[in-house]
Order: structure tokens, then sequence, then C-alpha cells
């Protein structure tokens, strides 16, 4: 659809589901939710909720979410075979737009390495399986894997095969993040030509950012022609990343004279929306990353600051308050009542129960008490995460330490009914702690890395802790927040021993392997 003289770019995004195969960023279902909330409000055309196939936790993440998000395709990912479609299909149904993803790999290398399939049986498998998903859903995307990597000749086949079948979009992944921008450029509008029926579909590509170009691809198929991207929010993504959505949408919006195309995005939410995930996933970005890095909008040279000062458009080419950072902006304080936290509450687009506002209200509470400028983020970090399978559940943190003692700490931990209590040493205080949560809960994790950074303000501010665990190669990230960087330290650890936990018991690596490949 044209708007104007501006071509509408599809924001399909895929967060939830590529974006969810980042090493650490498992999601349980309430923080999907969350997050899929903010992604309606973020104004994405299609939500790719997740791969129902690969997991009970899966299935019920995307149903919820097909349950409650309007206005925007809830998408379920299948591979190209019954049992994924239709598992597929049972958990979006529920949708007020339901789709089915449907992918198989084109490319000589998958068929010959990974699939043993001839180029005559996957093309008979992509055509059936999506006359297939069509007869659930008038909504069927068909991503050829490794597209870019495939003969063009036998693609344009395979693609003419399942537009007569029935796929309403055909989606061209960089799977491996190997395209180059002409390149890509190029091999878009090659299949443009080669396949007459593409004018009647949308045309979609789905980039990684392995080279770094994710996104550079992603352009340069919206300048050959394509009508929809796949991205996550931080382009968080399997490997090196998917095509970030912040820096397309933005790049689309900056320069409209290049591209002359927008999107249905409200640019205001993007920095909530970045904010949000992090806080989820425990994976902050880098301070250098285009829009929603902690430096996008900082000017330190002293010449580029008194050209700011004189005219912003001297060395800024769009403003933070475009993608929503109000950078100073306080939201409530120790007076403030719980019918203004509720508000508040809702603005951030969280929806929760009773009883859960009442525990958010107490934990604001105390918050306050330590704290007394109470921003977003702080807010954020009280709701964003839940624990709904918490196997073990810090009771009790004290440390001794200073330049003159070996640092000690003391902590209990509640698993199940039992108050267990143990001490250790360590090199420091938070490293004596975890330590001492270890004795007790016997994880035999690794920790393999730790952040802490301040949430705004100085020292009286919250330490916002991401502490990253490993266990047979799988890591998981844990965070929390608290005045006390050893508390938030000790509960961010907790909190990766439960999401592990919570992993282990949803058993879901058989399929998510066999989608890596
Ligand atoms: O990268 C890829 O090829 C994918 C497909 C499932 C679309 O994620
Ligand atoms: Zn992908």
């Amino acid at each position: 659809m044209d708007v104007g003289q501006f071509k509408k770019i599809k924001i399909f995004d895929t967060t939830l589901r590529d974006g969810e195969q980042s090493p650490g960023a498992s999601m349980n279902i309430s923080e999907k939710l969350n997050l899929a909330r903010q992604l309606a409000r973020l104004g994405v055309d299609a939500i790719e909720a997740g791969f129902p196939i690969a997991s009970e936790g899966d299935f019920e993440a995307v149903k919820a979410i097909a349950q409650e998000i309007k206005g925007v395709d809830i998408v379920g990912l299948a591979r190209a075979n019954e049992k994924d479609i239709y598992r597929a299909y049972s958990a979006v149904k529920y949708a007020e737009r339901p789709a089915i993803h449907t992918f198989i790999a084109t490319s000589d290398l998958h068929l010959k390495y990974k699939l043993k399939m001839t180029r005559d049986e996957l093309y008979e498998r992509a055509v059936s399986m999506v006359k297939y998903a069509r007869s659930f859903t008038e909504n069927v995307e068909f991503s050829a894997e490794d597209a870019s990597r495939s003969n063009l000749d036998f693609l344009c086949k395979v693609i003419d095969g399942v537009i007569e079948a029935g796929a309403t979009t055909v989606n061209i992944p960089d799977t491996v993040g190997y395209a180059t921008p002409f390149e890509f450029f190029n091999f878009i509008n090659k299949l443009k030509e080669g396949v007459a029926g593409i004018k009647d579909v949308i045309l979609s590509v789905h980039c990684h950012n392995d080279l770094g170009l994710a996104v550079a691809n992603s352009l340069s198929a919206i300048l050959a022609g394509a009508a929809q991207v796949e991205c996550t929010v931080n382009g968080i993504g399997e490997r090196a990343g998917n095509a970030a959505l912040e820096e397309i949408v933005m790049a689309l919006n900056v320069r409209k004279d290049i591209y002359h195309a927008v999107t249905g995005i409200n640019a205001m939410e993007i920095y909530r929306s970045s904010q949000l995930l992090t806080h989820i996933t425990g994976i902050s970005v880098q301070p250098n990353k285009a829009i929603v890095g902690k430096n996008a909008f900082a000017h330190e040279a002293g010449i580029h600051q008194d050209g700011i000062l004189k005219e912003k458009t001297t060395y800024e080419i769009m403003t933070p308050e475009h993608v929503g950072r109000q950078s100073n902006e306080l939201v409530l304080g120790k007076h403030s009542g719980k019918h203004a936290f509720k508000e508040k509450i809702v603005s951030l687009g969280y929806l929760l129960s009773d009883d859960e506002i009442e525990d958010a209200f107490v934990k604001f509470k105390s918050l306050a008490d330590k704290k007394k400028d109470i921003y977003d983020e702080d807010i954020d970090s009280l709701v964003a995460k839940s624990h709904p399978l918490e196997k073990y559940e810090l009771k009790y943190v004290n440390v001794v330490c200073g330049d003159t003692v070996a640092p000690l700490s003391m902590v209990k931990v509640m698993i199940g009914d039992e108050l267990k209590h143990s001490s250790s040493c360590g090199n420091g205080p938070v490293d004596a702690t975890v330590n001492a949560v270890e004795r007790i809960v016997d994880s035999k994790a690794k920790v393999i890395a730790y952040e802490v950074k301040s949430i705004r303000g100085t020292t009286e501010a919250q330490g916002d802790v991401s502490v990253t665990v490993e266990q047979n190669g799988v890591h998981i990230t844990g965070r929390s927040a608290h005045t006390d960087i050893v508390v938030a330290s000790a509960r961010a650890y907790v909190n990766a021993l439960n999401k592990l936990y919570v992993y282990n018991s949803v058993k879901r690596h058989v399929c998510s392997l066999e989608i890596r490949s």
C-alpha cells in the first residue's frame, strides 16, 4: 500500500522468535506478553510470536499473545511439514489476524548436507506445505531459507510455485549474513524479473548481521522493491543478530528523500521498546549503538557542543525526543499514591492484576524510601520481569567487606519449604555472595559475565546488575536492580538460576537446534 508519494513498508518484528534465539535471551510467557504489548504500541505490523512446535512454553506464549494482542498479524513459525504447520495454526488461531510462516532451505548446500533432498523433492514439499497452510488461514508467508546463497533460477521456480499455491508473502532471507548491499539489491531485482506473480504478493526480506550489513542489506532491498522487512528490537537474534528495527525505521524516516518510504511505527516508542527488551533479557546494547545506545545523542567534542548550542542541526540529524528519549523526565516520588502509580504502570504498557499492582506498589514504596527520584526505567525494573516459576528465593544477604577484612557473605535461600543457610569468602563481596548461594543450590552453572550500571542519578541510584551463567553450552542472563549493588547482584544471580531451572524443565532443544542449522 502506498501513502501519497511514499511507499508503505511493513514492519515484521521477530524479536520474540529469531531474537529469542540469541544466547541468554530466553523469556518466559509473561515477559513475552509484556514485550508483545509494547510492540503493538510501537506500531509493528506483524509480531512473530514464536515457534510453537519448539516447546510447550513457546506454544503457550504464542497462544497467549494471539488471544490478547489485536490489530497486528500474529505469526507462528513452522518448518515445511504438516506437524509444525498444524501446531503453529493451533497457537495463532485465536488471533484477530492469524498468520503462518513456513520455511525450508533452497540452497544446494542445505539441500545436500542438511535436508538430503533433491531440488524436485524440495519444490514439491514447499508447494504442498504452502497449500496445507492455506487450508487454515489466508495469511501465509513462505521463506526460502538461505535464499541469498541459492541458485537464482531454482529460487525463482520455488517462489513461482509457492505463490501459485497461495503464499501471500514471500520472504527472502540472507540467513547467514553473507550478502552485500549492492549484490542484494540486484538479487531482489532479478527475482522480480524472474517471477511474474511476485508483484501480487508481499515481497519481504530477512537479513542477518554476520558482516554487520543486515540493516544496509534490508534498506537496499527496499530500494529494489521489498515491501516488508523482518527485524528485531536492538538487532538481537541468532549469532550476530538480525537487522535492527530502530535503525531501519529511522533511516527510512530521516532519509525519506532517498527511500520514499514510510512505516507505521510510532518512533516515540522506540527507546522504551529497546529499554524494555534490555530489562527483560538482561542484554544491554553497546553505548555507541545507533538510535538507542547510551551515547547515540551525546556530544563530547567541544566543537560539536558549540555547534549544537548555536544550531542543533549542525551535528544532529534527528533529536533524542524523536525516538522517545526524554532525558530528564521525573516520573514518581516518595509521596506518589497508588492511583498515580497505577496510572504510570498502565501508561508504560503493563497489564497487571490487582495483586501484582499491590506487590509492585510495595516494592515502589520501599525503593522511594531509598531513592529520591524514580524514573520510568526504575519502574520497568520493578515490574518488567516476572518470576512465575521460582525454585529459589533469596531471603537474606549480609556481607562483611572493606579494605582490611577478607570479604565474607552470609546468605539464606528458600528452596520449596526449606530455608537453607550458607556463608562463603570470595575475591570481593559479590564473588563471596555468589559462592555462598552456589553452596546452597549446587547448580554447577558457571558465571561467565557480570555487569553493573546505575539507573540514572548519582550515588543514590539503583545498581542495575546482570549476571550470565553457563550450563552445558546454554547461556542464561539474570537481572535485578537495587540501591545496594551486592543485593542486586545476589538477586540477579538467583534470577539467572531460576531461569535456568525453567529452561531445563521445558526441554526445547531438539527443535531449536534444528532451526539453527
Ligand atoms: O534466518 C532465517 O533464514 C530464518 C528463517 C526461519 C526465516 O530465520
Ligand atoms: Zn533468521
